[in-house]
């Protein structure tokens, strides 16, 4: 891209007119531009082009096989680019918009690089009012993954969107933070099976729907010998630069479990208010308040921003706590486990094991 970034601030509950036009002025011209959703910011350019949406795959250092989710403001929109399933259209009509990806069979006029040459498309209509209007602005789907650089923690907030893609797209449109803080669920509608979750549950698609969706241990986020049907669930995601590691535990166990361990290096703790409050006090670590257990969907508000702060603590590993696999916490544990890479503990010996194999990096 040629010269500065331009960052736009919107109001998030009355988008202004004029911001919108201009915002939406670099997507008519096939430029990319970083955007608010309900769920997390998006990197987003006109799905029709096939040049715009190859750029958003060289800023992110994504690959290419891994296709994105294309963003509509209508249901004709939507309909213009996938074939909706008769059987679920009356359905969508009622969840939409929403923090939930359908993926439907792509009609052929989208560019290789949206669907990575896949038959299907995961077509989604967020409720935030910036993207609705920017969409509708731009009279075209926005084509838009998550704002992250490939494999890191998902920007949630504009300015970390700027410390991530300043100078390397034309526009960032700072709408403050997000509303959910995680990634949509995305469910093919095929098999009615959900291959990520999200802010829209499980119990919430089956109210919604009448059908109890499959789900599988792949989109919990564990490692599973089952066939990567969302080819963006096999890469790592959402990591530290700092080791962290998941306690799969209370609050007293993991004093129990640091209590045993001599001469462990400086960690930082993140988790919950209470528990943090409980480990600050019985071992004095630094900790990562992610907001009360009370409230789930604030710990899931907080998550990422949580996971970046642990690189600017300087510590030699983090420890997260675990959450209970009930509504969106399946989403926030799906999300943890692969910032943990999967490496979790129980006791002390897991956890030194961790620790020493980390070791040759000190
Ligand atoms: O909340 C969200 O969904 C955000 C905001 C910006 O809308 N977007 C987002 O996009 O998280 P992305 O690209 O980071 O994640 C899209 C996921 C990936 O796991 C990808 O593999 C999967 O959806 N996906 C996309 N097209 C697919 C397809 N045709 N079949 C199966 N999975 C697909
Ligand atoms: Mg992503």
């Amino acid at each position: 891209m040629q010269g500065k970034t331009s960052v736009i601030k919107i109001d998030s509950v009355n988008p202004e007119k004029d911001k919108i036009k201009s915002a939406a002025s670099f997507i008519k011209n096939g430029d990319v531009v970083v955007f608010p959703t309900e769920t997390v910011y998006g990197i987003g350019a006109n799905a029709l082009d096939e040049e715009a949406c190859a750029k958003i795959f060289k800023i992110k250092g994504r690959p290419s096989d891994n296709p994105l989710i294309v963003h509509v403001s209508s249901l004709e929109m939507a309909q213009e680019i996938g074939e909706i399933p008769k059987k679920y259209l009356s359905s969508i009509k009622n969840v939409w918009p929403s923090p939930i990806t359908f993926i439907v069979k792509a009609k052929k006029k989208l560019p290789k690089s949206v669907t990575s040459g896949l038959y299907t498309v995961a077509i989604r209509m967020p409720a935030h009012p910036v993207a609705l209007e920017l969409i509708k602005e731009s009279n075209v789907p926005i084509a838009a993954p998550s704002a992250n650089p490939s494999k890191k923690p998902t920007a949630t907030n504009a300015n970390q969107a700027i410390k991530y893609f300043d100078g390397k797209v034309e526009c960032i449109i700072d709408s403050g933070k997000t509303f959910f803080g995680i990634e949509s669920t995305v469910i093919d509608l095929e098999e009615f099976k959900i291959l990520r979750p999200g802010p829209f549950t499980s119990e919430e698609i089956e109210k919604a729907f009448g059908v109890k969706p499959k789900i599988n241990e792949l989109s919990k986020g564990k490692e599973s010998t089952e066939h990567a049907i969302s080819p963006g669930t096999k890469y790592a995601h959402y990591a530290p630069d700092t080791p962290l590691f998941l306690f799969e535990g209370g609050a007293k166990d993991f004093i129990d479990v640091i209590d045993n361990i001599e001469d462990v290096p400086e960690f930082a703790f993140i988790g919950s208010d209470e528990s943090c409050k409980k480990i600050s006090k019985a071992i004095g670590c630094s900790t990562v308040d992610l907001g009360s257990s009370d409230n789930i969907y604030d710990i899931a508000k907080n998550l990422y921003d949580g996971i970046i702060l642990l690189d600017s603590m300087k510590v030699k590993f983090g420890v997260i706590e675990s959450f209970d696999e009930k509504g969106i916490g399946l989403a926030i544990m799906n999300r943890v486990r692969k910032a943990c890479s999967n490496k979790a503990f129980t006791n002390e010996t897991q956890l030194f094991a961790y620790i020493t194999s980390e070791q040759k990096d000190y």
